[in-house]
């Protein structure tokens, strides 16, 4: 997790003055805002809450956290405070996380009001309106106590700790104080009990309320908290799923209608980023899949948000088009490449005559490589795409390795593309889902009953399959256990039938089991490996894959231009070799240099066609 904390800008007692060079952009752009906005000072602190009235005006705090889990901080943002009315909208999504929103929306409305924070107004059916002002949080605070009884206030501190990612604790005196000052509070709650709203001992759902009013935060935390909400209900700094992607939308979108009183209207027009205000001087920002934005300044203008806050979030919306409305995604983008596998063939080295039918049959297969978050709108395009490959293809690869989350609609939609293609002539290959990846655990469910669909880890494993399925229905598999001569070794390609001979004189036969190593990484380069029959995988000590090879073909070649091996080669199956020791074969090429030439051309030959296929792939990729 990265921060970077600049006290104050200029003030050259940040620990990162030394690194001022490579400060991120946004932070320039924040120290900039802290300075100009620090000098608003209009606007009053808070004094109907005794305790409050001790706030310093100066203070002033800026933190924004990124959903990757970037955290900047500017000016006054380690400076603890009282949460307040903030606290309603994690109390609200507790609710609905804990208790559900069923009941949770029998009680409460998710209308705005219109009115002020502390108005004693109920809707029609003597209902609050919502969950952001005092009616509705009281009620949410009663649910909760429901629940919970005693442990209720320590459920919510605890739920605000997970989304600010650490431990809270409480202000004391202002509890005390707000306790000891509550009246219109008390007014309230006695009207809900009077209407059923919330049950039981009036004064004990209070303690919940005025306590939870009273936890300690600071810009940093809500920043945190809001980049939870930002982040789908992930905590970017612990990567704790705190509450569900439906509880954020339905959290966000009360907080969007009416986060911000009787001037929401003006707030989501203006700056359009759902957000949260409280009389401690906090205002909190989640703007969904991006970042989340926390401020400090206690004077307040007339509806009871932060002046200086309300600025920095106006500041930043507007220089930077943040409005949550105003989206520029092209879901054509969620397709990073799409190609067959004639462009891009796997890493498995074919025989001639399998190339052949690779290229003669590469139309077959259609790969989509994906990229992003799949939602509604990428995933309706992409079904359309895959619509596209039913009369053409018999195989389609997706690979989600580029895709971190996938949107319940999303899954939906593509179950019922797979299911179209599955149906017809098609077999679907979904590879680069993780064991643990959320994406694999969310379609799973929905095509495990579906016919001709196979998972693999890696698209490479996925491309070679492919490449099986259409050699073998082309007539040109080749049996792994069949044994090829030197005579089929490109590397000795153009050498005469003596000459073959009498290198064959310096090789040795060499067998492997499947799993053994034959080469490792890093052991000088002695010998070259003609292989005769079986599979062997050249990989990184990493364990990537870099090729396949079989039968006919040449590992260790390297040797001729390297002295050590570069990488490991492994047994796949049972291999049969000839191996050629380096020194047998130099002494061979001194007595016939013109044999010694054709070898090291085929090699050339054979690094060109690599180099050829890798220009392929980056030509394939990069146009796309
Ligand atoms: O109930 C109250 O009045 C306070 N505990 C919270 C009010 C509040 O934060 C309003 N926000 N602007």
């Amino acid at each position: 997790m990265d921060t970077l904390k600049i006290l104050s800008p200029g003030s050259g007692t940040g620990n990162d003055c030394a690194g001022l060079a490579i400060r991120p952009v946004l932070s320039r752009f924040l120290a900039r805002c802290h300075a100009d906005i620090a000098g608003e000072t209009s606007g009053a602190i808070a004094d109907y809450i005794p305790e409050l009235k001790k706030a310093d005006p100066s203070h002033f705090g800026i933190s924004l956290a990124t959903i990757d889990g970037y955290i900047y901080e500017v000016g006054d943002s380690a400076v603890p405070f009282t949460i307040q009315s903030i606290s309603k909208a994690f109390v609200f999504a507790l609710a609905l996380e804990t208790i559900g929103a069923e009941r949770v929306e029998s009680v409460i409305g998710v209308e705005p009001s219109g009115d002020a924070f502390n108005s004693i107004r109920l809707r029609a059916d003597n209902r609050p309106f919502n969950a952001m002002i005092n009616t509705g949080a009281i009620a949410c605070s009663g649910l909760i106590y429901e629940a919970e009884g005693n442990g209720a206030f320590e459920h919510i501190l605890d739920a605000l700790g997970r989304f600010a990612g650490r431990k809270l604790s409480m202000d004391e005196a202002v509890f005390a104080s707000e306790r000891a000052t509550g009246d219109r509070n008390r007014a309230i709650a006695y009207l809900l009990r009077n209407h059923a709203v919330i049950k039981g001992n009036v004064d004990d759902v209070l303690e919940v309320y005025f306590r939870q009013c009273s936890v300690l935060v600071t810009a940093r935390d809500l920043a945190v908290m809001a980049a939870t909400l930002a982040n789908r209900g992930v905590n970017p700094v612990t990567g704790e799923q705190v509450v569900t992607p439906y509880v954020v939308a339905r959290t966000l979108s009360v907080m969007t209608s009416s986060g911000m009183y009787d001037y929401a209207g003006e707030w989501i027009y203006r700056v359009g980023i759902p957000a949260k205000s409280g009389v401690g001087g906090g205002i909190l920002a989640a703007l969904p899949s991006q970042l989340g934005l926390g401020t400090y300044s206690p004077l307040l203008d007339s509806h009871g948000n932060s002046v200086r806050g309300l600025k920095m979030c106006e500041a930043l919306s507007s220089r930077f088009d943040l409005h949550v409305l105003n989206r520029s995604g092209d879901v054509r983008t969620c397709i990073v490449a799409a190609y067959d596998i004639g462009g891009i063939s796997s890493r498995r080295n074919r025989q001639p005559h399998e190339r052949q039918i690779l290229d003669d049959r590469h139309e077959d297969s259609r790969v989509f490589e994906l990229i992003g978050a799949l939602s509604f709108g990428t995933a309706e395009y992409l079904s359309r795409r895959l619509a596209e490959t039913r009369q053409q293809s018999q195989f389609v690869i997706l690979d989600f390795r580029r895709v971190p989350t996938i949107t319940k609609a999303a899954v939906q939609l593509l179950a019922d593309s797979l299911a179209d293609l599955t149906a017809g002539q098609v077999t679907v290959i979904l590879c680069g889902m993780e064991q643990t990846s959320t994406v694999g655990a969310a379609i799973d469910p929905w095509i495990e009953s579906m016919p001709k669909i196979r998972k693999f880890a890696l698209l490479d494993e996925a491309i070679e399959w492919v490449e099986d399925q259409i050699i073998y229905r082309y007539g040109g598999y080749v049996r792994l256990e069949e044994t090829t001569g030197l005579r089929e070794q490109a590397l000795l390609a153009g050498l005469g039938d003596d000459d073959i001979e009498a290198l064959a004189s310096l090789m040795e036969q060499r067998t492997y089991h499947a799993g053994q190593r034959i080469i490792a990484a890093g052991d000088t380069a002695s010998s070259l490996f003609f292989l005769r029959s079986g599979m062997v995988s050249v990989k990184l000590p990493s364990g990537a894959r870099l090729a396949t090879l079989q039968a006919g073909m040449v590992v260790g070649e390297m040797a001729l231009l390297e002295g050590h091996r570069s990488a490991d080669v492994w047994a796949d199956t049972f291999v049969q070799c000839f191996e050629l020791p380096l020194d047998a074969y130099s002494g061979f090429r001194g007595q016939h240099p013109q044999i010694g030439e054709r070898i090291v051309r085929n090699l050339a030959i054979l690094l060109a066609n690599r180099l050829i296929l890798a220009n392929t792939k980056i030509e394939l990729l990069t146009s796309y």
